[in-house]
């Protein structure tokens, strides 16, 4: 694996490698989901590229971005090991040579809808970062993590309206024994925290059989709530445009969504049901 920090020495590198990129775009604090991303791509033949850069533009909290887990080393010892051709770890000054240009990506109300309404300006800042990531790696394929279920649908967007010719793969939530949605966050949770934040998937997948959304819901919140877990947002919505249902029959594809705190620490989740 070769470890690349400079766009232009990236570009060299692709190109005498001559073959499909997939690209796989992460913040680091690497763990089973993002490695199994780097297996999609290896499956499609790819030569697959990781990128790690922590986006000061996608934190609307600064406390948020500073206590994000940051773990280069480690990231990059697990990459080698699963065999990624390049990780590319390129700098502020790289990714953003001069001031960020807004994205003009039009995302309508996506923008604003949950994870919008409750992280003003995150979903512009992945926007920006994807747009220059996009254009540094040039890939054929990028990969995506459902987990992230709202970003994928902006993602979505950008694709549409900026690289047509780049194939978007999503690829599904890895959970721990316990339903428990991998995130490098939750290495910021006690062994306590842990084990308690596995209810949210369970309170998921008992709502994905709710006969009547509306109080199984509430429900659900106040069951989490007795755990210490306070909901920001639990909704059932119908993509891609994650508007709010009420009833299961309303959309055929629709998922139930999930953000909330344990331990001070944010947690998302999602069930497409
Ligand atoms: O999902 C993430 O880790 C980030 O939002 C992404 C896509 C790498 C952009 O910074």
């Amino acid at each position: 694996m070769k470890v690349i920090q400079s766009a232009s020495e990236l570009a060299q590198f692709c190109l005498e490698a001559n073959r499909e990129i997939g690209f796989v775009p992460t913040m680091g604090a690497l763990h089973e989901g993002h490695l199994e991303l780097l297996r999609a791509a290896q499956a499609a033949g790819d030569f697959a590229v990781v990128s790690v850069f922590v986006n000061p533009l996608q934190f609307n909290n600064a406390q948020d971005l500073a206590k994000y887990p940051r773990s280069l080393e480690a990231d990059s010892s697990m990459l080698e090991k699963a065999g990624a051709d390049v990780l590319f770890v390129p700098s502020a000054e790289e990714v953003y040579p001069s001031s960020p240009m807004a994205s003009g990506v039009e995302l309508g109300e996506l923008a604003n809808r949950l994870e919008g309404s409750f992280r003003p300006g995150h979903f512009e800042g992945v926007l920006q970062v994807l747009t220059r990531l996009f254009s540094l790696v040039q890939p054929t394929r990028a990969y995506f993590g459902q987990k992230d279920l709202q970003q994928c649908m902006v993602v979505r967007k950008l694709i549409e309206q900026k690289f047509s010719a780049l194939q978007m793969v999503t690829v599904p939530t890895v959970r721990a024994q316990s339903g428990l949605a991998l995130s490098s966050r939750n290495q910021r949770l006690s062994p306590q925290g842990l084990d308690t934040a596995s209810a949210i998937y369970q309170q998921l997948k008992s709502l994905s059989q709710a006969l009547e959304l509306g109080p199984a819901l509430e429900a659900s919140t106040e069951q989490l709530a007795l755990l210490g877990i306070e909901t920001e947002y639990l909704q059932a919505v119908a993509l891609p445009d994650m508007n709010p249902i009420d009833h299961a029959e309303e959309s055929e594809e629709k998922a139930l969504v999930f953000a909330g705190y344990l331990e001070g620490v944010r947690l998302i989740d999602n069930l497409l049901f």
